[in-house]
C-alpha cells in the first residue's frame, strides 16, 4: 500500500462527510463480537465496500462495515469486520483503518477478539483484559519508510494497554458484575489452530491467550499515541489444554454465549470513559 497518509485522509474525510461529527471512541469488534454494534443508537452505518481505498472482508460470521452513533452516552464508531492477516492481507492493510481513525481525530480504541485459553485458570466464555501482547512471529505493520505523520520510528511499547484504562475496566467490570481475568495476549498468523506443542511454548512465553487479530491494531495504534484497550473473549481452551478438538463454530458460539456480558462490560467502560 503505497501514499498510505494520504489515503488515510482522503477515507477519513469520506466518513466525516458521512457521519459529520468526531467519534470519542472507536471499537474493533472481534469474531461473534458484532452484536454490540446493535446496541448504538441512531446509528449510520458504512458499508466498507462503499468506503474508498477499503479491503473487503471475506470471513463467514464478520460483516463488514461501520455502525456510528451513541453507546453509553459517547460518539463511538464501532468497526463490525476486521482484517485478518490469514486472509491474505498485508499489515498496512490490516492497521488502516486505525489510521483513518486517527485521521478523523479519535484518540480512543477499543480493540475485542475471540481468544483459545492458554492459562489453565481460564474458562470458555471468560472475558480477558489485554494487559500486553507477544508477537514475534507476525511482520511489524510499521515495516518500511516510516509515516511520520503518525508517529516515532521506534514507538515504545511499554504500556502499549493503557493502565488507566485497565483499571476503568475492572472497576467497571465490578459495577455491573461481570468476572473479568487479565492477561498477556499471543498473536499468531492462524489460519490454522496452533499445535499442542506451540500452544506449551507459548504458555512458557508468559502467553495466557492466544488469537489471530489485535496486535498489528494496537501497535499501529501505539504509533500513533492512541489510548488502547484490549479486551478478549475466551472462547476455547487452546490446543493440548484440554483433550479436545478445536472448531470454529465452538468459537463462534461461545462468543455468543459470552455477549451479554461483554455487551454489558464495554458500554460500562464507554461510559466511565472521561473522553
Ligand atoms: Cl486456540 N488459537 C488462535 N490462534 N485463535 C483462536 C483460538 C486459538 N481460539 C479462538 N481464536
Amino acid at each position: 500500500m503505497d501514499n498510505i497518509y494520504e489515503k488515510a485522509l482522503e477515507t477519513a474525510s469520506f466518513i466525516k462527510g458521512i457521519i459529520k461529527e468526531t467519534p470519542q471512541i472507536a471499537v474493533v469488534l472481534g469474531s461473534g463480537l458484532g452484536p454490540l454494534a446493535d446496541e448504538i443508537e441512531s446509528s449510520i452505518e458504512i458499508d466498507y465496500k462503499d468506503v474508498p481505498n477499503f479491503p473487503l472482508t471475506t470471513v463467514e460470521g464478520h460483516a463488514g462495515k461501520f455502525v456510528y452513533g451513541l453507546l453509553g452516552n459517547r460518539r463511538v464508531i464501532a468497526m463490525k469486520g476486521r482484517f485478518h492477516h490469514y486472509e491474505g492481507y498485508d499489515v498496512s492493510q490490516i492497521v488502516f483503518p486505525v489510521r483513518v481513525f486517527k485521521m478523523l481525530g479519535i484518540d480512543n480504541l477499543i480493540v475485542t477478539n475471540a481468544s483459545g485459553g492458554i492459562n489453565r485458570n481460564f474458562k470458555p466464555g471468560d472475558l480477558m483484559i489485554i494487559k500486553d501482547h507477544i508477537s514475534f512471529f507476525a511482520p511489524s505493520p510499521l515495516r518500511g519508510k516510516n509515516i511520520n505523520e503518525f508517529g516515532l520510528r521506534f514507538p515504545d511499547m511499554s504500556k502499549a494497554y493503557s493502565p488507566k484504562l485497565i483499571e476503568i475496566c475492572k472497576k467497571a467490570a465490578s459495577d455491573v458484575g461481570v468476572n473479568v481475568k487479565e492477561g498477556v495476549y499471543a498473536f499468531a498468523q492462524g489460519p490454522m489452530y496452533e499445535t499442542p506443542s506451540e500452544i506449551k511454548a507459548l504458555g512458557i512465553l508468559g502467553a495466557d491467550a492466544v488469537g489471530m487479530s489485535t496486535v498489528p491494531e494496537v501497535i499501529a495504534a501505539r504509533h500513533a499515541n492512541m489510548n488502547v484497550l484490549g479486551i478478549s473473549c475466551i472462547t476455547n481452551m487452546a490446543a493440548g489444554i484440554l483433550d479436545q478438538p478445536l472448531n470454529h463454530e465452538e468459537v463462534m458460539r461461545t462468543a455468543k454465549e459470552a455477549e451479554n456480558n461483554f455487551t454489558l462490560l464495554v458500554k460500562r467502560v464507554i461510559s466511565a470513559w472521561e473522553v
